[in-house]
Parts: structure tokens; sequence; C-alpha cells
């Protein structure tokens, strides 16, 4: 253990991010941990001893993670086919050897997709896996169509085929798409005598931060969050929560938004008086709209086939490309197959988002910094947020990206900030203490 702690090095950007936070001078640390005090003066990130180590744990009640020098996030991974191949693992599912699953790649930390060889038979019905909480959108790769199974009873809605396009039509636009929702359980098998694989991304959640606290909370406390949310009137209980830990009572509410308020059920179903509400708690009243899921099935999925896909062909800067399934609910899970037909070598792609490519088709040039790289078929590339790139040449890819390096949540929070400019600015490798010794 100690030995492993010698080799701790501190983030001195997060350590100092938390002295200020918890309102902590240097002085009180020269007082109680010298050689600690004298690292800090360098405002660099510092290697701790156990005892300093200790003290920063103990005394400061700062967990170690919160403050360890992370390894950067890379600008960007590429594997080719052969490194792909060798992630390959095989599972066995019902007594049969049911998928290969093999990996593309990703920084530390990051959830990535992966591909999947459909092994299950076609006369076989494939049997379900739980379902899981990261929400995820699958793409038939090919060559051949498949079954897709997402519940018990076998019907249309539970089972279908998810196609391969192997028309010669647009070849590019891959196969059927389609996103999932959050525990749905799913299953696969082939629906010729031929090897389909799939690529599927399980993406990261938007509920995770909070389902990772939620695991810390007692049982009791938790049963009373789920007193508290009633599935019949989840709005109505969220404004609820807001009106009783802002300690406003019905008779104060009324009285200050100058509207006799009987129940709560009167302001959920007056827009005005919702907006009067919201405006009085200072709560974006935007958060109690009733969203339409209108490209939602029955159990939750949205599905786009392959030929429906073609509708959206467009061009899109340099390239052809043709949208992917997308839900409302995941706004930061989406993705598109791109045609490359360009013969100048380009960048001129830079997105909010980090994105995997997978090529799916041809042999052509991955331009990236001062670089052309040559890429074909198989191989996969993870891309940063807003680092520039392009692709040029003959051939195609799929891309699909989620919110893991910049999400909708924080794009909802620059737009929501006092001076987001000036606050970015600041905070980027913020060395500045606090202010007071
Ligand atoms: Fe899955």
């Amino acid at each position: 253990m100690t030995t492993k702690q010698e080799k701790i090095i501190v983030d001195f950007t997060k350590f100092n991010h938390w002295l200020n936070a918890r309102k902590i001078t240097s002085k009180f640390i020269n007082n109680k941990q010298k050689t600690l005090s004298r690292k800090l003066r360098s405002k660099k990130n510092f290697k701790v001893n156990s005892k300093e180590l200790n003290f920063i744990n103990s005394n400061l009640s700062i967990p170690t993670e919160k403050i360890i020098l992370q390894k950067k996030i890379p600008d960007y991974i590429l594997w080719n086919k052969s490194k792909i191949d060798k992630t390959k693992r095989p599972i066995k599912r019902d007594g049969i050897h049911f998928y290969n699953y093999y990996s593309l790649p990703i920084p530390k930390g990051f959830v990535g997709p992966v591909i999947l060889d459909i092994l299950c038979p076609k006369n076989r019905l494939p049997k379900l896996n739980n379902g899981h909480l990261e929400q995820a959108i699958t793409i038939n790769l090919g060559g051949s169509d498949i079954f897709g199974r997402w519940g018990k009873i076998k019907n249309k809605i539970n089972f279908s085929k998810i196609k391969f396009n192997n028309s010669s039509l647009n070849p590019w636009v891959i196969g059927d798409t389609y996103v999932e929702p959050t525990y749905c359980p799913h299953s696969y098998s082939r629906a010729t005598d031929y090897n389909s694989q799939i690529l599927s991304y399980t993406a990261k959640s938007p509920l995770e931060k909070f389902v990772k606290n939620l695991n810390n909370w007692s049982n009791s406390n938790y049963q009373n969050l789920m007193k508290n949310i009633k599935v019949k009137d989840l709005r109505a209980s969220i404004l609820k929560l807001y009106l009783d830990n802002k300690g406003v009572d019905l008779k104060y509410l009324s009285k200050s938004i100058n509207i006799k308020i009987k129940n709560l059920d009167q302001i959920m179903k007056n827009k005005k008086i919702l907006i009067k509400t919201c405006k009085f708690l200072k709560i974006n009243s935007n958060m109690f709209n009733e969203n339409e899921y209108s490209s939602e099935d029955k159990i939750g999925k949205t599905y786009l086939s392959y030929k429906d896909s073609f509708k959206t062909i467009r061009k899109f800067k340099s390239y052809t490309i043709a949208s992917m399934a997308s839900s409302e609910r995941y706004s930061d899970l989406f993705g598109y197959f791109i045609k490359v037909s360009g013969t100048k070598k380009i960048k001129d792609l830079c997105d909010y988002a980090s994105s995997h490519y997978l090529v799916t088709n041809g042999s052509f040039n991955f331009n990236i910094d001062n670089k052309s790289i040559k890429i074909k078929k198989g191989d996969a590339i993870w891309m940063s947020s807003f680092k520039l790139h392009g692709f040029s040449g003959k051939g195609s890819l799929t891309k699909i990206s989620n919110g893991e390096n910049l999400d909708t949540s924080d794009l909802n929070e620059i737009l929501n900030i006092y001076k987001p400019i000036e606050t970015l600015n600041r905070s980027y490798k913020d060395r500045i203490s606090w202010g007071y010794e």
C-alpha cells in the first residue's frame, strides 16, 4: 500500500480547486503539514508521500480520486483491423457459441462501441439478456440480415428483422439502425445461413452520475425518494419537491403569485400558472414541458431502416452522409453514415462531441495534424471533441457519438451560467487561489 501511495501524483489544478471551494488557506496547511505546504507553493503537480496523503484524506477530507493526476485525454486513437481482431472474445450463451465481441479504441475510462459476430442460428430463438442502464445504438454491418429480439413473447414488436443493405444502391448506407432505451432486454440471431456483424454502442447514461450517488444512499432514504416520485404524475411530484425544499406551501404560493392555488393539478394544467410558479421558485418552467417521443415504438426503441436512411442522404461539407436512428430522449447519442469521395486532403470536421469512426469500405486518407494516414476497411478511430480532422479518397465510414467529452447538460450549463466566456477562460487549468491567506 505505502509503495503504491508513494507514486501518487496530485493534480495541482484539482487540488487548488478543492482548497478554493472548501476555503482552506495555505497558512492552515503550512501550520499542519509543512512538507505539503512547500509542494503547494510550486503551483505544479506534485508527488505525495503517505503522510501527506493521509493529511489530505483525513484532515482535509478530500478523497484521493478527486485530486489524482489523470492521463491527458488523447486527441485521437487509431486502431487498425488486426489490432481490433486481437480483442476478440467469444461469448457462450444458452449452451452455444453465441457472439464474438471486438472492442473499438477508446481513451481510459470511456465507454466504447463493440463489434459482434452474430452466431446464433436462424432457427433458434436467441436467449434474451437482462438489458443495461446505458441506452445504445446498434447498426447491422452485414453481410446478412439478422433477427433482433426485445421481449419474452415473440410478436411483431419484440421480434423483427434488422436488415443489411445488400442492394447495389448506396452500399455505404450499410444497414438498419436502432436506438434502444435503458434496461431494454435484447438479443440477436442470424436470419440467414451466413455470418453478420453488428456495431453496438452502449453509450454513457445521462442518469449515471445520479445512479452512482444513489447507490451510496441508505435504503430508507431511497424508499422515501420513490414515495415522493409518482409515476402517474411525475411532473407534479417533481414540482412538489421544489416547493417543499424551498419552504413554499400552496397558501404562501397563492399569496406570492396572487392566484388562489388549491392543488398541484391546478398548476400543472394551466401553463400560465405553471410559468408564474416556476418564476417564483426561480426554476426553469421548460423542464415541466410534456415531451413527445414520436419516433419511438411501444418498447421504447427508435428504428430506422436503411431504406429510410436513404431519404436523409445529403451533402455535408466534403462528404455525402445519411442519418442513423436517434431519439429525443438521448440528445447526445447519434450517428451517420459517411461516403468519402473528395480528392483534396481536407480537414473539415471538428465536433463538440467525441466520436467513433469505423471504416466500412475502401482504402483512403485520414487527415489529421500535418499527417495523412492511410486507413482501410475494418480500421477504427476514436476522435476527441474539437479536434480538426477530415477524410479524403474513396470509401465509407460510420460515425457514432455520445456526450462523454462534452454533453448536452454541459452545453445547457454553458447557456445558463453568468458570463460563460469569462468563466470558461478562468476555469481552464485555473491555478489562482481564492485569494485569502
Ligand atoms: Fe447491449
